[in-house]
C-alpha cells in the first residue's frame, strides 16, 4: 500500500483503500484486502463522490486523525464510512428517516459517527451538537445547495478548515452548460468572502458533478 497525500488514504493498483476501523466489516460490500497485517477497505469512487474527488486530484490537508468532520447529506454512510477510517469524530446530517436507520445502524459499530437527523437548510438546529470543525463535505443535490453550504460553511468551519462542495449542476439548471454553472457558483462563493482553492470535475465517475474545496475565511 502507498501512502497518498492525505493522511490515511492509501493507493495500490490505481484504487483507494482506507484501513478498515471495524475489522472483517464491510459497510456497502467493498472488498477487504490485508497488507503486513492491516485490513483496507476498499473505496469505490463510483460510490463515493469524496473517493473520485480525490482520485482527480483534490488535496485535503485538514483531514487526519485528530480532524472533526461536519457531512451534510449523509445518506446511508457510504462516504461517511470511510472519513469514519479516516478521522476523529464526523457529524453526519441527513434528512431522510429512511435512511437514518442505517446511518444509526453503522453509527452502533463506528463510536465517531455522530447521526443527525435534520434539515441542512436550518444549521442553528444543530447549534448544541456539532462544534467548529476542520473539515466541511456537503453532497446534497438541492437547487439551493450553495446556500446551503455558505450557511453551513459560515457557522462551523474554522478558518483554517477547508470545505467541500459537491455541485450536482444538473440540479441548478439542466439547460446550461455545467462549466458555466460552476463558474457562477465560483463566484458566488467568492462573494461571500470565501476562496475556492480547487476545482475537479468528476467525470468519468460520475457525470454532471465538480468538486469545490473552500477554505474557511477567518470568522471562527
Ligand atoms: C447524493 S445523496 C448522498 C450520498 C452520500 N454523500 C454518500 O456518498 O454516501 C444525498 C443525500 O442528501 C440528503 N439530503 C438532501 N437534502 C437534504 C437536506 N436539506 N438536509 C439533509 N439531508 C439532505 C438526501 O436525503 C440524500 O440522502
Amino acid at each position: 500500500m502507498q501512502a497518498t497525500e492525505i493522511e490515511g488514504v492509501f493507493k495500490r493498483n490505481g484504487r483507494l483503500y482506507t484501513i478498515n476501523l471495524c475489522k472483517g466489516m464491510r459497510v456497502y460490500g467493498e472488498s477487504l484486502k490485508t497488507v503486513d497485517g492491516v485490513e483496507y477497505r476498499s473505496w469505490n469512487p463510483y460510490r463515493s463522490k469524496l473517493a473520485a474527488a480525490i482520485l482527480k486530484g483534490i488535496k485535503i490537508d485538514t483531514l487526519n486523525k485528530n480532524s472533526k468532520v461536519l457531512y451534510l447529506g449523509a445518506a446511508t454512510g457510504t462516504t461517511v464510512s470511510h472519513l469514519s477510517d479516516i478521522v476523529s469524530e464526523i457529524y453526519a446530517v441527513e434528512y431522510s428517516a429512511f435512511a437514518m436507520k442505517k446511518l444509526l445502524e453503522l453509527a452502533k459499530k463506528r463510536s465517531n459517527i455522530i447521526p443527525i437527523l435534520a434539515d441542512a437548510n436550518h444549521p442553528h438546529r444543530y447549534l448544541s451538537i456539532v462544534p467548529k470543525v476542520d473539515f466541511l463535505y456537503q453532497d446534497i443535490s438541492q437547487r439551493n445547495q450553495v446556500d446551503i453550504f455558505i450557511e453551513n460553511v459560515d457557522m462551523y468551519l474554522k478558518s483554517d478548515g477547508r470545505g467541500l462542495l459537491m455541485v450536482k449542476t444538473r440540479s441548478i439548471d439542466v439547460a446550461l452548460p455545467p462549466e458555466k454553472i460552476v463558474v457562477e457558483i465560483e463566484e458566488e462563493i467568492r462573494k461571500h468572502g470565501f476562496n475556492v482553492l480547487q476545482k475537479k470535475y468528476l467525470k468519468p465517475y460520475e457525470k454532471d458533478h465538480a468538486a469545490l474545496l473552500v477554505e474557511g475565511n477567518g470568522n471562527i
